[in-house]
């Protein structure tokens, strides 16, 4: 396989590198970051070796060299990043994106979403949003364990994570050390995003297991730390933003049959559990799975199966086949 990378943040990066790992063939990087643009994409993602493709700020490099994939790992909102996506589908590459927003795009941005599913059929290809979360492990997971429940009444998926092993971008968007109102200033006004993708999630656990959800809800708020720490060398003073706590809730005729939940934050314990209530019940514990490897990991195994499936704009939906279902 022949692959774009577009954004070299660390998670772009890391997509790199476990896909290069793979034997795919890198043969176009894109960035806007003027450190990057212009540098050989071996030396920027820091492999130790050259690769022969250079970092270009041109998205339109993707019409030369007429990837077979693009990896896309810019931002959050589907809104912003949709132009990225058209350049993607223009050449032709089918896409597997990290933007949250886009792992159930229908929920925040219908039109867009019809939208970009015709564009993308008319041009012959795929295109899914995906990752650890949302993604995989508060939905895809959970939805594909019900595959062994008789009768599924609820859903209960938890995801707590040490925000000190993650990247610097993901301690700042959890507000890591900030002041507790501002962060709340900052979650509100949209210029800090906290953890997105609860809703998103919701839905896809809905769709894969077949649940009919019809009403979603989600928050999230900071947590202050009581006392000061210092953990893996992040230091976070009494009194500050030490992470952060949200949910998601997905209801059938205002009975809740969907709640995930994810605590993020400096020194918290690692684990994801998983608890389906029915018959027969089942509670799935880990000791956690490192995020931003998961991603890339997510990103890149999805890749072929991408590749392999009709054209439109997909979700993990589409593509995970087992979980509960009522025809
Ligand atoms: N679904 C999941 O499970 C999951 C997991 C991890 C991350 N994510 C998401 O994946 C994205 C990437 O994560 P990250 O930590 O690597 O983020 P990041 O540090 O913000 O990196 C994004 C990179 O893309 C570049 N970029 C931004 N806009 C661009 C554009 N229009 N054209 C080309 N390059 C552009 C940025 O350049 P500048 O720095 O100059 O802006 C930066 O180099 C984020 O949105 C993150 O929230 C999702």
């Amino acid at each position: 396989m022949r692959f774009a990378v577009y954004g070299l943040g660390p998670i772009g990066a890391l997509i790199s590198k476990v896909a290069i790992a793979r034997g795919y063939e890198p043969i176009a990087a894109i960035d806007i970051d003027p450190s990057k643009v212009g540098r050989d994409l071996g030396e920027v993602i820091g492999i130790g070796e050259k690769m022969g493709t250079q970092v270009s700020g041109d998205p339109r490099v993707l019409y030369e060299v007429k990837p077979d994939l693009v990896f896309h790992a810019t931002g959050t909102w589907f809104h912003s990043i949709y132009r990225q996506l058209v350049h993607a589908i223009d050449s032709g590459a089918d896409v597997v994106s990290t933007c949250e927003t886009l792992s159930y795009p229908y929920y925040r941005y219908p039109e867009l979403s019809n939208l970009l599913d015709e564009y993308a059929k008319t041009r012959g290809v795929t295109v899914l949003g995906t990752g650890i979360n949302p993604g995989f492990l508060l939905d895809s997971l959970p939805a594909f364990m019900t595959t062994s429940m008789a009768i599924l009444e609820e859903i209960v998926a938890v995801r707590s994570l040490d925000a000190s092993k993650r990247r610097a971008p993901f301690q700042k968007k959890i507000g890591v050390n900030m002041d507790p109102g501002e962060y709340k200033q900052a979650l509100a006004s949209g210029k800090l995003t906290g953890h997105v993708g609860f809703a998103e999630s919701v839905l896809l656990i809905s769709r894969i297991a077949g649940l009919d959800v019809d009403r979603v809800e989600e928050g999230q708020e900071p947590i202050v730390a009581d006392e000061s720490i210092s953990v893996n060398g992040v230091e976070v003073e009494k009194g500050k933003v030490i992470g952060v706590v949200g949910f998601g809730k997905g209801f059938v005729e205002d009975k809740e049959v969907i709640r995930i939940g994810m605590k993020a934050g400096i020194g918290f314990e690692d684990y994801e559990e998983i608890k389906l209530l029915g018959e027969p019940e089942i509670t799935w514990r880990s000791t956690g799975t490192h995020g931003d490897l998961g991603t890339a990991a997510v990103i890149v195994n999805m890749a072929p199966r991408v590749l392999d499936h009709q054209p439109g704009l997909v979700t993990m939906a589409d593509l995970v086949k087992a979980g509960y279902h009522i025809v």
